[in-house]
């Protein structure tokens, strides 16, 4: 008997998938029965991604595509439609934050963090939607993040693009529940990536947030992805709309 959190049968594109957190999400994905399509900019390591992928059984395709730019992302969205038939989940995970204080923050590295964190989402969820209309429904999980939750010192843009994706899934979640498109996210808090250590070491203020953490310690890539696919598979069949924090605690002191 299948189990409600299996992804057996489904379709996946994942954005973001060449490395850490992306990564993770597609190989926990495939493990979980899902095909995929995984993209990021840098072919390379993008293949790399891949490979490791097929190593679990699964189809996978790498397309490297820039998700700031509707006409790749369009692209994108027809590959994966071409090489599978059908596309049930998208999971937007390509993000990435730049910290420094306001004052020195630049408009141009405003925008550039606007277009990723929050922007992009918009791009890749239009462009896939028709083709989950089309076929009777599918679902978007978006990787948001408690800088979208609380104040956001030193990642004004970060902060304030993640909030915006939550209002984001809102509203896409009420605009295409008639066409049983499932639209939610989920919002890490700091993550155990590969930098997690040493990173925290530069930024005092994020340390100390981080030293008040419940659980005492970073989430996993791994449990962000089980998470992710708890809201892509049929378990979440009733829920949309939602952001479901993976932060050990972090927003329960907010
Ligand atoms: N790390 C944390 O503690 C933390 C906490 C909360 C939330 N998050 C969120 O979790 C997600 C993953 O973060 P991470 O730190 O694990 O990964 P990351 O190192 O920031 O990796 C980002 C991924 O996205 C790709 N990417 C970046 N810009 C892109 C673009 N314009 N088009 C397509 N792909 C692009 C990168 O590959 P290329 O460079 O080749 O494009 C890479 O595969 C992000 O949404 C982040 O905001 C992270």
């Amino acid at each position: 008997m299948s189990s409600m959190f299996s992804l057996e049968g489904k379709v996946a594109i994942v954005t973001g998938a060449s490395r850490w957190t992306g990564k993770v999400v597609a190989l926990e994905m495939a493990r979980a029965g899902a095909d995929l399509l995984i993209c990021a900019r840098k072919a390379e390591r993008l293949e790399a991604a891949a490979e490791e992928v097929r190593g679990l059984g699964r189809r996978c395709i790498a397309v490297p595509t820039n998700v700031e730019n509707a006409e790749q992302v369009s692209a994108m969205v027809c590959r994966a439609k071409e090489a599978f038939g059908r596309i049930d989940i998208l999971v937007n995970s390509a993000g990435t934050s730049m910290p420094v204080s306001t004052l020195e923050l630049a408009e141009d590295r405003f925008d550039a963090m606007v277009r990723l964190n929050l922007k992009a989402h918009f791009l890749c969820s239009r462009a896939v939607a028709p083709v989950m209309i089309e076929q009777g429904g599918g679902c978007i999980v978006d990787v948001a993040s408690t800088e979208g939750l609380r104040a956001s010192p030193t990642n004004c843009a970060y902060g304030a693009a993640k909030a915006g994706l939550m209002n984001l899934v809102k509203t896409l979640a009420v605009e295409w529940g008639r066409y049983r498109i499932r639209v939610n996210a989920v919002a890490p808090g700091f993550i155990a990536t590969p930098i997690h250590p040493g990173y925290m070491e530069g930024y005092p203020h994020l340390k100390a947030i981080y030293e008040r953490v419940p659980l005492g310690r970073g989430v996993t890539m791994e449990e962000v992805a089980a998470a992710v696919i708890y809201l892509a598979s049929d378990a979440a069949g009733g829920t949309t709309g939602i952001t479901l924090p993976v932060d050990g605690g972090l927003t329960s002191l907010m």
